[in-house]
């Protein structure tokens, strides 16, 4: 498949080079167009020896380049018919502008009106022209045209200010192109209620009692499954991640926010899925001011709501429900005890206590248990993972995956 990268003049125009080299691992003819204000940050020569292929730096014939020559004449529409994706890293502020206004005055900008193969903006700037309400505003403009962006992530930029703005990880980009590529609307129709991150008990109004969930799963689930063509609400503690486009967004803190979040929503979902790592236990008392040090201190500690229970008491049928858990022992038998007295439908099951998976990793390996079957997924990026726990989900709307309730429980109809 060929898929054309756009490489507009940011600083960020040299990680083009390793991201067509990304490209070209998932074995995809890569081409590129680059903007005038690209060429000042890297020559085109280094993109035709990558990709063997020569680059489109201009809309007009080369100098000494016979003007009247049709094939050139007709490049940017022949370009624009030909690709299976146009992906624009880095795009900046200014292409953001251009495609948002239908302005047509280079190669790039006229393949993008030209095209109708899906087009991807991984967008890299300042924080400052990233906040700037014209760039919300044509990313907006883009987003509702069907345009699909990868969300700059935050970090130390080149420009020496740190905050939002820095290209995202090539990975990012590639699972977005190849999303595009081989693009299911499987999950069109299913509304997705999803919770993440870890909710937090407060001990004063300074203090809390929290975990070390990240919410990097539950997030990559929601994002996930909106690209699947699912209406996505994400109920999301506290995390420091960006909110996935075109997700509802409910922001909550505590377990019980999080219970009444879901619970008042349960109705319009199709598929619970609660990522969430949620407190077992609250401090009965809340102190109303900040503790002071004063030799040793007991917390009387409650158990809290169990929201996974609540979802499973009030199900309609056809509901599908999915609970995580992260378990540091036994960890299948832990899995199968909560899958059985929880009644959900599938546990993902997490074991946390595994070096460079888990919490505020960015990699996850999980088992994906059914009452029937307890399926290892390899260790994978939590954006893949998100794909493949999908579809097993999915898998459980199968006829011999469907539960049926009985007097003794949960059983799979189909045995
Ligand atoms: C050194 C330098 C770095 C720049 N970096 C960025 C950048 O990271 N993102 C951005 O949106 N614009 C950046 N600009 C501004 C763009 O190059 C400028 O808006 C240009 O007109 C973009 O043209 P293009 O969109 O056609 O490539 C930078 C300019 C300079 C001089």
């Amino acid at each position: 498949m060929k898929v054309t990268v756009g490489v507009s003049g940011g600083i960020a125009a040299y990680k083009s080079a390793e991201l067509i080299r990304d490209l070209q691992k998932q074995a995809l003819d890569v081409h590129v167009v680059m903007t005038q204000a690209a060429q000042h940050f890297i020559q085109p020569l280094t993109f035709a020896a990558l990709t063997g292929h020569k680059v489109i730096t201009g809309l007009w014939a080369p100098e000494g380049a016979d003007p009247g020559d049709a094939a050139s004449a007709i490049e940017h529409i022949e370009a624009a018919q030909t690709t299976d994706a146009l992906v624009v890293a880095p795009a900046t502020a200014d292409i953001l502008a251009k495609f948002a206004h239908g302005i047509a005055d280079d190669f790039l900008t006229t393949m993008y009106l030209a095209t109708t193969a899906p087009v991807i903006v991984a967008p890299a700037m300042n924080v400052n022209m990233w906040q700037h309400p014209a760039t919300q505003a044509n990313l907006e403009t883009l987003a509702a045209r069907n345009v699909r962006i990868v969300q700059p992530e935050s970090g130390y930029l080149a420009c020496g200010m740190i905050g939002a703005g820095r290209l995202a990880e090539n990975e990012a980009i590639v699972e977005a192109v190849l999303s595009v590529l081989h693009h299911r609307n499987d999950l069109a129709g299913e509304t997705v209620l999803i919770t993440a991150g870890g909710t937090r008990e407060a001990l004063d109004p300074v203090r809390f009692l929290g975990n070390r969930s990240s919410g990097k799963m539950g997030y990559a689930m929601a994002e996930a499954a909106q690209r699947r063509g699912a209406r996505v609400i994400l109920v999301s503690a506290p995390t420091a991640l960006r909110a996935p486009t075109n997700v509802e967004v409910v922001p909550v803190i505590s377990t019980e926010d999080m219970r009444n979040a879901v619970l008042s929503r349960l109705d319009q979902a199709t598929i619970v899925i609660k990522a969430a790592a949620v407190a077992d236990y609250r401090p009965r008392m809340q102190a109303g001011q900040k503790l002071r040090r004063s030799g040793p201190l007991t917390l009387d500690l409650e158990p809290t709501e169990d929201i996974l229970a609540a979802v499973v008491e009030r199900r309609r049928q056809g509901l599908l429900v999915v609970g995580f858990a992260a378990e540091t022992e036994d960890v299948l038998a832990h899995g199968r005890d909560k899958l059985l007295r929880k009644g959900a439908d599938a546990i993902v099951l997490n074991d946390v206590s595994r070096e460079g998976v888990g919490f505020d990793s960015d990699r996850n390996a999980v088992t994906f248990l059914t009452r029937d079957r307890a399926m290892e997924l390899p260790e994978l990026t939590k954006r893949e993972l998100a794909g493949r726990i999908l579809d097993e989900i999915l898998a459980l709307r199968q006829p011999s995956q469907v539960l049926a309730e009985t007097d003794a429980g949960l059983r799979v109809s189909g045995d």
